[in-house]
């Protein structure tokens, strides 16, 4: 077919691409462009970011092509709609792509190309790079790549963890937000080099992300790949994360959230927390992560909590067929965050409940490959262990408990605390 012929020159291939588009604009569900066997809905009418004056030279300012197209198909289509991003390098400052769209129509930004941030930090007047904000029913998918061109400024970043109220610690852009949204799906994309975190969501309601690549340099500082908070109902699936921070957290009000299938590493691996440092923090309920695997991350399985502070909880959260390759502390609750050892303060006010591992397997690099250091006045209940091992190279490991009795299942390796 015509397209197969494209492969050679850049141009040539935007050329075809916008043959293809005028093709498919004309009959929707007869011949789809797309390549990647997304189908177009009956009657969807398809933006193409190029023509409303986008240049993809990795150069030119597109950001007012593309607000014009989000300003279409959310605001002045009453048909379902995409923006169609084709091959090419498209240079983005900052956009906050509003809802709610009005009439409320689906919404699909298919990203073929890579979108470059501009690497000049002031111009994040809304704090974000690309904000979605209060849509329901958005798709973004594509196989393209959302660069966010960070490394200028993670020299600047503060270490947030020491003393996340400081004056001194502002959190960098995030390349994709999602501010109260619902019913989206972030499939086939890539994600690398945010300033801040890759993907945040908050307020949100159904989303799923899934077969996302999210990479940074190891050493790129609180470079998270998804942070959520304040969410219900979140997927996330088939995800391969390699990045700086934790691959994937989980803050306050993170409620029935599912992890399937992750490849995380190297990075701080998967987090709820750190809880209880404001007061009035939602709690974080319902957390079911299995079939994931973990190289070379400092941090596994963890939850953490401040010492002092404020009420809060975590419960009903599982970790199964989890396999681990050179994780630094493969299973922890840390109840004295950040104050750890010889913490002078007041035991967590954080309630830990309900927490499983079932089937967790591999290396650790570190002799202690269990730490369940809960808090005195909340003591961490219903903590049960089935079919672990966790060997320290070839070697045992040990595991050690404060302030709770867990249950244990089968066989365990490191053996049950004493
Ligand atoms: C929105 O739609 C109206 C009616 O179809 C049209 O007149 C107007 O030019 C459109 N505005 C934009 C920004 O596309
Ligand atoms: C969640 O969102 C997806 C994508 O929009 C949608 O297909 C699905 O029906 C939603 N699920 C519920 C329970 O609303
Ligand atoms: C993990 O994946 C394996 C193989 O695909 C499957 O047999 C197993 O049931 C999965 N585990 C869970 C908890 O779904
Ligand atoms: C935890 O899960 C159990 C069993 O699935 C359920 O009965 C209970 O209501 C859940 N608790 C919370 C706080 O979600």
């Amino acid at each position: 077919m015509a397209i197969a012929k494209c492969a050679a020159a850049i141009h040539i291939l935007i050329l075809c691409f916008a043959l293809a588009y005028n093709h498919a604009h004309a009959d929707p569900i007869a011949k789809p462009y797309n390549v990647d066997q997304d189908v177009l809905l009956p009657g969807e009418k398809v933006i193409n970011v190029n023509d409303l004056g986008a240049k993809p030279d990795g150069m030119t300012d597109c950001t007012l092509a593309f607000m014009d197209a989000w300003r279409m198909v959310c605001h002045n289509l009453t048909v379902p709609s995409r923006i169609l991003i084709p091959p090419g390098r498209y240079f983005i400052s900052s956009i906050i792509f509003q809802g709610p769209c009005s009439p409320p129509t689906p919404v699909t930004i298919q990203v073929q190309g890579t979108l470059l941030a501009t690497t000049d930090i002031s111009e994040f007047e809304n704090g974000e790079w690309l904000m979605f904000d209060k849509i329901n029913g958005l798709k973004i998918i594509g196989g393209g790549t959302f660069d966010g061109q960070g490394r200028q400024s993670w020299q600047y970043t503060q270490n947030c963890d020491a003393n996340p109220d400081g004056p001194a610690c502002q959190r960098n852009p995030s390349s994709l937000y999602f501010n109260e949204v619902s019913n989206v799906v972030v499939e086939n994309i890539r994600s690398v080099n945010p300033k801040g975190f890759h993907i945040f969501v908050t307020k949100s309601l159904n989303v799923t992300l899934s077969k996302l690549k999210i990479l940074a340099p190891e050493t790129s500082p609180n470079t998270n790949g998804i942070h959520i908070s304040l969410s219900d109902r979140v997927i996330i699936s088939r995800n391969i994360i390699a990045t700086g921070d934790d691959c994937i957290s989980m803050a306050q009000g993170a409620q029935n959230i599912f992890i399937d299938k992750l490849k995380c590493g190297p990075g701080h691996g998967i987090s709820i927390g750190s809880l209880g440092l404001y007061q009035n923090e939602e709690e974080v309920r319902g957390v079911r992560i299995q079939n994931c695997t973990l190289s070379s991350t400092t941090s596994g399985l963890r939850i953490d909590s401040w010492p002092d502070r404020y009420p809060c909880a975590a419960s009903n959260i599982s970790f199964r067929d989890i396999m681990m390759h050179d994780v630094k502390n493969p299973i922890i609750i840390d109840q004295e965050y950040e104050c750890y050892p010889n913490c002078q303060k007041k035991p967590s006010l954080v309630k830990i409940e309900n927490v499983h591992f079932a089937n967790v397997r591999g290396t650790t690099v570190s002799p202690v490959a269990v730490e369940l250091r809960c808090s005195k006045l909340n003591p961490c209940k219903g903590v049960t262990f089935s079919d672990i091992d966790l060997k320290f190279g070839a070697g045992p490991t040990t595991a050690r408990c404060q302030n709770t009795i867990p249950l244990y299942n089968g066989f365990v390796m490191p053996p049950a605390c004493v």
